[in-house]
């Protein structure tokens, strides 16, 4: 066995995996992964936020265990987490998308499928037997997005999450340097330009040729077959979510839908009214538009606005089991997760997505019995405190 197929069981940190994957994953898939938009002072906000609240430990509380269940959209998760759609993921590893279902169930949580997958939702379904999310985009056109909904619907996917912070790409500027769109669409000749970052990756190289070369989204069935990788961008410009999508949504899904990439109140009473079931405090992880609050600093107004009417779920920045313990503290039922398990992903397929998982979990139990707080529940803003600015 090769060393980086090895070393995930030595991480220690969600940093560890992404070291990791830096040494596997040619440049133009790492920054993809690792990367925000523009000046991605977003994506350094998300995870800046979490070190401007400092914990208040109860001290000489002994906490044997801590119950980390939590019930969301009515199932019992072992974990307050989730693993967050994260698209082009089997590009990241060998059928990507089926190591991430399978590390979610075998800890007992959900994964969330993206619509821009490389992996059929029904090959997914097939691989886990725990809870799965599909993650709609209407790319392709209403059409495309109803014969997806049903095909999630039959294959029992249990909650819908429609992202509404797309209405066009994020401009990502690694992606730019790194020629994704050439090497994506381009000629032979601006290919050849970007192909020297692929011969120090042997590995990934040959995980990619023995997968086919997948370079299509299945889940997006035009008339003319699946949409290749190269169409993307222009197609999600063409197909923005409003909310008077949302009637169509419904009735085509019948389920509970989750809306993702709420900044303001105001979004968040809208997401109710349209009849969310739960709503994601999102940024995109810093993806979409960057200049824009980090989600935990948005939190708590999306809490103190829908209060119990549906669950508030947050993600951007985590990467520490002492982030999701501030993120419940400030009213989050419980977090999704993305580069966190996709740096485990591109590391070394489910070992790694495994490892990001066990890392969270460990720390969140450890967090919680040093915090002296014996139970999810009992968090609450009295854990929590915001950093003194130094002088
Ligand atoms: C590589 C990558 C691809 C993503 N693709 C999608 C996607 O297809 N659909 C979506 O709703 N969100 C997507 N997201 C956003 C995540 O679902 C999530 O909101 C974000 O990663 C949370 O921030 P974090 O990475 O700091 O945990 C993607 C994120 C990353 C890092």
């Amino acid at each position: 066995m090769s060393d980086w197929q090895l070393a995930p069981h030595r991480t220690v940190c969600i940093e560890d995996l992404r070291q990791l994957a830096t040494r596997r994953l040619p440049r133009v898939l790492f920054d993809y992964i690792d990367g925000g938009a523009e000046g991605e002072r977003t994506l350094a906000q998300n995870t800046r936020a979490f070190e401007e609240i400092v914990l208040r430990p109860r001290s000489a509380v002994s906490v044997q265990s801590v119950d980390l269940h939590t019930n969301i959209l009515g199932h019992q998760l072992n974990l307050p987490f989730v693993l967050a759609p994260v698209g082009s993921t089997r590009l990241f590893f060998p059928r990507g998308e089926q190591c991430a279902a399978r590390a979610a169930t075998s800890a007992g949580t959900a994964y969330t499928l993206s619509t821009l997958s490389g992996t059929t939702l029904e090959e997914v379904r097939q691989s886990a037997s725990g809870p799965l999310w599909y993650q709609l985009y209407l790319v392709g056109g209403r059409e495309v997005a109803q014969s997806a909904i049903a095909r999630a619907r039959a294959a029992g996917y249990t909650a819908l999450v429609v992202t509404i912070d797309t209405p066009v790409s994020g401009f990502r500027e690694r992606d730019a340097r790194n020629g994704m769109q050439p090497l994506s669409s381009g000629s032979l000749g601006e290919r050849l330009r970007f192909l020297p970052q692929f011969v120090t990756k042997p590995s990934w190289v040959s995980g990619f040729i023995m997968d086919g070369r997948p370079m299509t989204f299945p889940n997006i069935v035009l008339p003319t077959g699946p949409m290749p990788y190269a169409d993307v961008g222009a197609a999600l410009a063409q197909s923005a979510v409003t909310w008077n999508d949302f009637r169509w949504i419904h009735e085509a899904w019948q389920g509970p839908i989750v809306v993702k990439g709420v900044h303001t109140a105001a979004d968040a009473y809208r997401a109710v009214e349209e009849g969310a079931a739960a709503i994601v405090v999102s940024n995109h992880g810093g993806r979409q538009l960057d200049g824009v609050a980090a989600t935990l600093h948005v939190l708590p107004e999306v809490v103190a606005a829908v209060g119990d009417r549906v669950q508030v779920l947050m993600d951007g920045g985590i990467r520490r089991g002492s982030d999701i313990v501030k993120a419940m503290a400030l009213g989050a039922k419980a977090v999704l997760v993305g580069r966190a398990y996709a740096y485990g992903v591109a590391a070394a397929g489910e070992p790694g997505a495994r490892r990001a998982i066990d890392i969270l979990r460990t720390d969140l139990m450890r967090t919680m019995a040093l915090l002296g707080c014996p139970s999810l529940a009992e968090l609450d803003e009295s854990y929590i405190t915001r950093r003194t600015p130094s002088p």
